[in-house]
């Protein structure tokens, strides 16, 4: 199946004007969510949902909430030296889902890479380092494509927990000079 070109999908939030009878992905759990909680939710500050749209079609979506990761859940490399909390500040992906008839297409990677971007955004203005997510078990090798991590400890959990560094993504975008100062 062709890729869709990423310059004609739109990120718009979920209002209640939108139809979303029609979505279907192959998870009932995700569709039932969208249909009957996101908004709600979303009303009531718990989470944020993102429609993807292709000209009139809902793609996907993606639902984002706050999260915390334990500092012990992460490789020695992906952590912070001497960091004096037992938790790391985190965006953790509550649902993602892209619907059936637009699987492999490159939603999901452009759903990922909408979240990183907004999880970017908030670590300029309030703490976060990590992105996290309970991943499907069938989903672990999507999230391991786009470098997340599984969390050992929870590897043989229903939703094993999984993350992403997004240090050196942010250090990648810093201009050269101010690149060097912050290396370490
Ligand atoms: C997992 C899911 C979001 C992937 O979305 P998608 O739009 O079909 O994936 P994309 O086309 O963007 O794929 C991007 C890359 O990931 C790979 N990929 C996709 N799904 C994968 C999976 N389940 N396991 C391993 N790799 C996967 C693709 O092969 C592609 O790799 P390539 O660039 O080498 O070709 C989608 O299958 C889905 O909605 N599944 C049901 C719900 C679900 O499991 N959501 C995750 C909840 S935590």
């Amino acid at each position: 199946m062709n890729q869709i070109p990423y310059n004609k999908l739109q990120i718009v939030t979920l209002t209640k004007k939108h139809d979303l009878t029609s979505f279907n992905s192959t998870n009932s759990d995700l569709n039932d969510f969208l249909n009957n909680c996101a908004l709600n939710d979303q009303n009531e500050r718990v989470s944020r949902t993102y429609l993807c749209m292709w000209e009139r079609s809902i793609t996907g979506y993606v639902a984002l909430v706050t999260d915390t990761l334990e500092v012990h859940a992460v490789d020695e490399k992906d952590g912070i030296k001497n960091y004096l909390y037992h938790k790391y500040p985190a965006v953790r992906i509550a649902r993602l889902a892209v619907d059936r008839n637009f699987m492999n297409r490159g939603v999901g990677r452009f759903l990922l890479l909408v979240a990183i971007g907004m999880a970017i955004e908030v670590s300029n203005k309030i703490g976060c380092r990590y992105i996290t997510v309970d991943s499907k078990p069938e989903s672990i090798g999507f999230y391991e494509k786009h470098n997340f991590k599984l969390v050992e400890k929870y590897r043989n959990n229903d939703f094993p927990k999984m993350y992403l560094n997004m240090y050196p993504i942010i250090a990648m975008m810093q201009p050269k000079e101010s690149k060097e100062k912050s290396e370490r």
